[in-house]
């Protein structure tokens, strides 16, 4: 029982998870209750018998559905708020949170109620549990790009709340170039930039997010493997990659977890994080992502202790935090 007691207790980032996608069933019905909106499901019980997907748009549009519950400053802070407890719990000491404001804004919540929820939630985490968090505002792939302008722009007055963008959504179809302009925006606003590419997109995208985007950071990028030109560069370039493996399993990226390929990531050298994605989604929290990738592909301490020691080396905290982790 040693394993997975040192994968639980690790103090840890995580560098991947939708704050949309932490929405817990129980937290959905709640905040429906609270707003006045009834959702399409009679119960809980109904409610997480939708959560199978086939792939990545499946799950997109009962994401989409979820989301149609939060409507106040308070059910942003609330939702975050769950979430840090549970990272806090699994000893995440930091944690860079996606979220998206195009998803709110289509369903009339401005920008200002979903980062002044989320951020004071932040704010309060690091007092109240002793977790630092960053957010990243993610653009929408599947809408245009004169629209990720249009939330670049309405996100501006809260630019010191915000560490980066990112590029989320249905990606087959949706090429990182699509965003080259509005990511050179978002540089010369001084944030951090990372895009997913590779989920289930192929290795053009990788390319791209880093050569058009010009990200730091890849999410998910599983599909690297398959171009030996690209893994060399990345391990070169020491370019991390937030790979999610319970989400690449529900969204059947790999068949099986004893299929995926986080174990041959980390053989090849590149810089390979475990983080949870859609946390409510998929199955479980970080140390869930751990506990279950491990047992599946016979992981050992070393490497608990390598993808522990990437999550900091990966994050967007100043270099002498890092070290404080290292
Ligand atoms: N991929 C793309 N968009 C997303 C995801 C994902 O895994 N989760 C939430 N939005
Ligand atoms: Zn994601």
């Amino acid at each position: 029982h040693r394993l997975p007691d040192l994968l639980k207790r690790l103090p840890k980032a995580e560098l991947h998870m939708h704050i949309e996608g932490s929405l817990e069933p129980e937290l959905m019905f709640a905040l429906a209750a609270r707003n006045g909106l009834s959702l399409p499901y009679a119960d809980v019980a109904a409610l997480k018998k939708a959560y199978v997907f086939g792939n990545l748009q499946e799950f997109l549009d009962v994401y989409h559905a979820g989301t149609q519950v939060l409507r106040t400053e308070q059910d942003f802070y609330d939702m975050t708020w769950a979430y840090l407890e549970r990272a806090a719990a699994d000893h995440v000491v930091h944690t860079e949170i996606f979220f998206d404001t195009q998803t709110h804004t289509g369903h009339g919540v401005d920008t200002d109620t979903v980062i002044n929820g989320l951020h004071r939630a932040c704010v309060d985490a690091r007092s109240q549990l002793g977790i630092s968090a960053g957010l990243i505002l993610c653009f929408l792939r599947h809408l245009s790009q004169a629209e990720a302008f249009e939330a670049l722009e309405q996100a501006t007055p809260h630019l010191d709340k915000l560490l980066g963008v990112g590029l989320a959504s249905s990606e087959l179809g949706h090429p990182p170039e699509k965003f080259t302009e509005v990511f050179a925006k978002a540089r010369q606003l001084g944030l951090r930039l990372v895009a997913h590419a590779g989920e289930e997109g192929p290795p053009a995208y990788i390319w791209s997010a880093l050569d058009a985007l010009k990200v730091e950071r890849i999410d998910h990028g599983v599909q690297a493997l398959k171009d030996p030109a690209l893994v060399a560069r990345l391990v070169r370039e020491q370019i991390p990659l937030t790979v999610c493996p319970l989400s690449n399993l529900k969204l059947c990226v790999f068949p099986t977890l004893a299929q995926h390929n986080l174990g041959a990531m980390l053989q090849a050298g590149l810089v390979a994080t475990v983080n949870s994605d859609d946390p409510a989604y998929f199955g479980g929290y970080i140390n869930e992502n751990f506990t279950q990738t491990f047992a599946a592909l016979g992981l050992s301490s070393q490497h608990a202790y390598q993808l522990a020691s990437n999550s900091f080396e990966a994050s967007f905290i100043d270099a002498s935090a890092k070290q404080a982790y290292q």
